[in-house]
């Protein structure tokens, strides 16, 4: 049993020089947003059928993100952002919770001070901003009755010290609410994973059609980490409310470049109508449907029934967690 009064022991040390480097190197990566990133992708991406498949199973709800759910458990004052998302995102959670302050942390300067430009500007006195490691962060105890965390935790290496120092952080009625990638580390997927997808994919593009997987060489030092150890952990040091779970078969789609293929007439159309309707808003949409609509169907479907069943990791998951006051066994490593 795990006595959740007692501090964990941290993974990495502070002064691990193999670490500070590795640290510096992650902080500069997010200082300048990516052309890939979340903060650019969200400002040109429409809802298409992957949103609603993710809002489907994160929520219940095809056209409800995790984050419309916020308001339904609060109201909430004294909020804490544990790494920063994307901007349009973290903008969303403040409008809906109108009597909320966020406190957002990220190692990356740069990171942190375009949300105090943007959304301090935005919404005034309702932000602050710290560049902080989240690795070795040391919280007051019973202060934040809101803590969310988007996109960040699969980067963090002393998860165990972050969900207690999270627990001890909430306020008796607070809430933690988590959105993040738990797969397979580093996005390796396992050999049964890529099996099967690309046994779906040569059943709709032909067995000559290519799958090429993407290696490490693009992501930041510390990306997935222990992504696959985020939920397990957090259940050991949090009270778990929700746990919903997406994505097994569809984080692949992020991390392969497959074969062309010639998309049908309908899907032209629907493209020259998006076109148009972008050309009116003055924004540009990522094609919707950049792989074929049936080839996406059997891999939400496929994906759902293998993640369901155990046999394959989930990729992407939102929970929501409260106060944990008693011990709990400790999280498989
Ligand atoms: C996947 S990115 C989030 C999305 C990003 N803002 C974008 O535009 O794509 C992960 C975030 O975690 C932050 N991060 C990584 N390691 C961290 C740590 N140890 N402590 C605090 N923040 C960390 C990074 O600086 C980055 O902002």
């Amino acid at each position: 049993m795990i006595d959740i009064r007692s501090r964990p022991a941290l993974r990495v040390q502070r002064d691990d020089p193999d670490y500070v480097r590795r640290a510096a190197a992650e902080a500069a990566f997010w200082d300048t947003p990516s052309p890939y990133g979340l903060d650019a992708m969200e400002n040109i991406r429409g809802n298409g059928p992957g949103d609603y498949y993710t809002n489907r199973r994160l929520t219940g709800d095809r056209n409800t993100p995790w984050q419309e759910t916020i308001p339904s458990y609060g109201p909430f004052r004294n909020g804490l952002v544990l790494g920063t998302s994307g901007m349009k995102l973290e903008a969303r959670i403040l409008e809906i919770n109108p009597a909320l302050h966020l406190t957002f942390v990220d190692i990356s300067a740069g990171a942190v001070e375009r949300r105090q430009q943007v959304l301090g500007a935005q919404f005034p006195g309702r932000v602050a901003t710290l560049a902080g490691d989240l690795n070795f962060i040391e919280l007051d105890a019973n202060t934040y009755d809101f803590v969310v965390s988007s996109s960040t935790l699969h980067h963090i290496i002393n998860l165990e010290h972050l969900a207690w120092q999270v627990n001890r952080a909430l306020t008796a009625n607070g809430r933690f609410f988590l959105q993040d990638y738990v797969g397979e580390r580093r996005f390796d997927f396992s050999p049964g994973k890529r099996c099967v997808f690309e046994a779906i994919y040569h059943r709709h593009m032909g067995e000559g059609a290519s799958v090429t997987w993407s290696g490490e060489s693009d992501i930041s030092p510390f990306c997935g980490v222990r992504s696959d150890e985020i939920l397990p952990v957090m259940a050991t040091y949090l009270g778990e409310a929700r746990v919903r779970t997406a994505s097994a078969l569809l984080s692949p789609l992020l991390r392969t470049r497959l074969a062309e293929h010639q998309p049908d007439l309908r899907q032209r159309i629907e493209d020259r109508v998006l076109r148009g309707l972008d050309r009116i808003r003055g924004v540009r949409s990522l094609r919707r449907s950049s792989v074929k609509p049936a080839f996406f169907r059997e891999l939400a479907l496929v994906s759902d029934l293998l993640e369901d069943a155990g046999i394959l990791l989930p990729g992407n998951a939102f929970a929501v967690y409260g106060k944990r006051t008693t011990a709990t066994s400790p999280a498989p490593s």
